[in-house]
C-alpha cells in the first residue's frame, strides 16, 4: 500500500531519549523518525537494551523525550500536562506486557473492564465485554480469575482489556515473551485477526523473527537509533526474514565500528 495516501496515527519526530543515573546518562534512543499509520501492524524488533521498550513508552505517553516531538492523532503529546497525558493514554491507547499484569484478585470479566472502572465509568456495557471475548476465543472464561488461566488465556484477557476504551492504537512489549511458541503464535494469529477484520492499529515488540513475520511492517533498532524498516511481504516465511534481520544488524556493526 502507498503510505502517502494514508493517514499517520503517531508520529515521531526527532525523538531522543537520556537517562541519567547519579553522574552517569545513558542514551536510549537518538534522532528516531517514525510514523505509524492507521490500521497497520508494525513489528519493533532489535537486540536487548536497543531502546525498543522505551520507543513504545514514548509513543504510548507513559514517559516523555528528552528532545523531539510525539504526536499522535494530530495532537503533540509535548503540550499536554501530566494530568491530561493520563487521560489520554487512558482513552487513546491500548498497552499489552509480557507479563500480562492482570490483577489476581479480579476474574476475567472485572479486568477487561478494569480501564473503564478505574477512569471512573460507572456504567459499563456488558454487551462490549462479549463481543470482545467472543473475538479473543475466551468467553467461557470470563468468570475465572487469573490463576486459573493458561498463559495464553491470560494474555487474551488482557488483550481484551487493551481494547475495551476502543483505543486509536495498541502497543504490545513482547507480548509472547512468557508463553511457548504454540501458544505464541496463536496471540499472533489473534494480533493478524485484529488488524485484518477490526482494522486495529498495532505496534509490537518482539526479537523473534517469528512473531515479527505477522507484523505489516518491521522496524528494527540498534543502540537508539533506525536501521532498518522493511514490508514483511518481501520475505516468504520467518527463515528468510531471519536471515535478513541477522545480516542488518551485523552489516550495521561493520558500518559503525
Ligand atoms: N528507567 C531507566 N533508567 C535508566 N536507564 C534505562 C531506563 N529504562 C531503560 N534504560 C536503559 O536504556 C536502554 C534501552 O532500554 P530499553 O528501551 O528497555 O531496551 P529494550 O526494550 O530494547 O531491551 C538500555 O541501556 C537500558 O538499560
Ligand atoms: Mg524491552
Amino acid at each position: 500500500m502507498n503510505d502517502s495516501n494514508r493517514t499517520p496515527i503517531t508520529v515521531v519526530q526527532g525523538a531522543s531519549k537520556v537517562y541519567r543515573q547519579g553522574d552517569r546518562t545513558i542514551s536510549a534512543l537518538q534522532g528516531i523518525d517514525l510514523s505509524i499509520y492507521e490500521g497497520s501492524f508494525v513489528a519493533v524488533m532489535g537486540a536487548s537494551g536497543s531502546g525498543k521498550s522505551t520507543l513504545l513508552h514514548l509513543m504510548s505517553g507513559l514517559t516523555r523525550p528528552s528532545s523531539g516531538t510525539i504526536t499522535v492523532a494530530g495532537h503533540d503529546l509535548g503540550t499536554l500536562s501530566d494530568r491530561r497525558m493520563t487521560h489520554f493514554r487512558r482513552n487513546r491507547i491500548g498497552l499489552v506486557f509480557q507479563a500480562f499484569n492482570l490483577i489476581a484478585s479480579l476474574n476475567a470479566y472485572d479486568n477487561i473492564l478494569f480501564p473503564l472502572y478505574a477512569a471512573g465509568v460507572k456504567q459499563t456495557d456488558d454487551t462490549v465485554v462479549h463481543e470482545l471475548a467472543s473475538q479473543l476465543g475466551i468467553q467461557d472464561r470470563l468468570t475465572h480469575r487469573p490463576d486459573s488461566l493458561s498463559g495464553g488465556e491470560q494474555q487474551r484477557v488482557a488483550i481484551a482489556r487493551s481494547l475495551i476504551a476502543n483505543p486509536a492504537i495498541v502497543f504490545a512489549d513482547e507480548p509472547t515473551g512468557s508463553l511457548d511458541s504454540v501458544t505464541g503464535q496463536s496471540i499472533c494469529k489473534l494480533l493478524r485477526d485484529l488488524s485484518d477484520q477490526h482494522g486495529r492499529t498495532i505496534v509490537m515488540v518482539t526479537h523473534e523473527p517469528s512473531v515479527a513475520v505477522w507484523a505489516d511492517d518491521v522496524v528494527v533498532l540498534k543502540d537508539g537509533e533506525i536501521i532498518d524498516r522493511f514490508p514483511t511481504n518481501r520475505y516468504e516465511d520467518a527463515q528468510s526474514l531471519a536471515a535478513h534481520y541477522q545480516q542488518i544488524v551485523g552489516e550495521s556493526a561493520m558500518v559503525t565500528s
